[in-house]
């Protein structure tokens, strides 16, 4: 068991929060945005090795305080996307993420520092390869992303002895890594693609596993931010026993399912409210109970609201596999659980570090006796877990129920990971500060 160290609160980074960045961008999507277009990708829910699950959290070191526990989970279910970057496009697989800013890709380290086009055959990896796009550039430390403390860009950079900005970071379990900031464009169609943007280009030595982060919050450098893009939407599969990946939707702009979605205001944050424990660019939505089967857990609606010092922020967050709760909320959880099948609970058994509520045996039987369950949001919304999918399989032949500690992975937020958005449409309207929320059995859209 991972041992717990809590660090001081990044208080400092976030006393510069709303610094203007001058980036200048004259253009827009107006097919994505204005015309009642929008553009459909395949989403893939894809299994994923811990190596990875550590690469999506590091963002997070940076955003939410105290994401600073090795997470011990063995896989992770992440959602994909393929996007085409860089001129001629290549093809690039990225892990969807509402919970990060910065987007990047790995690039291929060999080629990384000339121009010089090489005769030999493309690396047998996926990774990407900035020597055959015409359309990339290295970001030069002039560049106002490039100031290791302005805190919207949260990543420690440096420049390098060539004037190239450059970053680097420890990963939670030590792992160095780093990259340079590049710019390039994404290929959004054939006839539409983004102008460049800035993204990481990772040359980690370890690049087995060449998938990149889509970095979706409210950050002036997520994906979204740079590309205008003010509508994205996307639908979670549900996963298949026997398939280590299924396939949903992902849209940007307008989704033609739209008129039957319920929506939630989002929470948003301005200067005033500098709190250290809060994400400020998370999705923060409006959660107010939980219900399994018929009970309406004694929870009081303030434990999933930011507290004073921004601790009970609760967000949509497609980055996380499972849900995490904060102590409040996770012991009356935990408590109804044992009251309606405590004597099947696997003792003593913890998933990931996190997730103490497994059991061996049938789970249909197991999850029929749980029940439905439900978040419960402001105006009647809810998002609905049917008892058959209530319960995550963790490999061997053990299930749990798909809700973890925060405190064990060191934050201070209830985070609605992507087993609970299986099945849903769940649209980020930015332009109205607003999530909809729409059942839909998402993998016969895909096909
Ligand atoms: C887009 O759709 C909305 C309603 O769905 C409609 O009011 C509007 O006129 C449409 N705009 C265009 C450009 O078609
Ligand atoms: C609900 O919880 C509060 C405090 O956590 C407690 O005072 C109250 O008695 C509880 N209500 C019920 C019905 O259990």
């Amino acid at each position: 068991m991972a041992s717990l160290s809590l660090s001081p609160p990044l208080c400092m980074l976030f006393i510069f929060f709303f610094f203007f960045f001058p980036f200048s961008s004259s253009f827009t999507l107006n097919n994505i945005n204005n015309n009642n277009h929008s553009l459909s990708f395949p989403l893939t829910l894809t299994k994923t090795h811990v190596s990875e699950s550590i690469n999506t959290k590091k963002q997070r070191l940076r955003t939410l305080s105290s994401y600073n526990v090795k997470s011990s989970f063995k896989y992770s279910m992440a959602l994909v996307v393929s996007l085409p970057i860089g001129t001629p496009p290549q093809l690039q697989q990225m892990v969807l993420d509402t919970g990060s800013q910065l987007s990047w890709i790995q690039c291929n380290p060999k080629q990384r520092t000339t121009n010089v086009k090489t005769t030999s055959p493309p690396p047998s990896t996926s990774s990407f390869d900035p020597s055959l796009s015409s359309s990339f550039s290295l970001l030069p430390c002039t560049h106002p992303a490039c100031k290791p403390r302005v805190p919207d860009f949260t990543l420690p950079t440096t420049c390098d002895q060539n004037r190239i900005c450059h970053y680097s970071y420890f990963y939670a379990d030590g792992t160095y890594a780093e990259g340079n900031l590049v710019r390039e464009k994404l290929a959004l169609s054939n006839s539409q693609s983004t102008p460049p943007l800035i993204l990481g280009c990772a040359t980690a030595e370890d690049s087995k596993d060449a998938r990149g982060i889509l970095g979706m919050n409210l950050g002036r450098l997520s994906f979204p931010s740079q590309a205008q893009i003010t509508k994205f939407s996307y639908c979670v599969p549900t996963r298949q026993a026997r398939s280590s990946s299924v396939t949903g939707s992902f849209y940007l702009g307008d989704n033609p399912d739209s008129s039957r979605f319920r929506y939630v205001d989002m929470l948003t944050f301005g200067k005033s409210q500098r709190m250290p424990n809060l994400d400020p660019l998370a999705y923060t939505v409006p959660l107010q109970g939980i219900r399994i089967g018929a009970t309406k857990l004694n929870i009081s609606a303030s434990v999933f609201k930011p507290d004073a010092g921004g601790s009970g922020q609760t967000m949509v967050d497609s980055g996380s596999e499972f849900t995490f709760l904060v102590d409040e909320a996770y012991n009356r959880v935990r408590e109804e659980v044992v009251r309606l099948v405590g004597p099947r609970l696997k003792k003593g058994y913890v998933y990931g570090d996190a997730a103490d509520m497994c059991f061996d045996g049938n789970a249909v039987e197991i999850g029929r006796l749980i029940g439905d369950m439900a978040f419960e949001f402001e105006k009647g919304v809810e998002i609905v877990i049917p008892k058959d999918r209530v319960l995550a399989d963790v490999g061997s032949g053990v299930h749990c129920l798909g809700i973890g500690r925060s405190e064990r992975l060191g934050a201070a937020s209830n985070i609605i990971g992507n087993f609970h958005q299986q099945n849903l449409w769940v649209e980020f309207d930015l332009a109205n500060h607003r999530l909809g929320f729409g059942e839909a059995d998402c993998t016969r859209l895909a096909k």
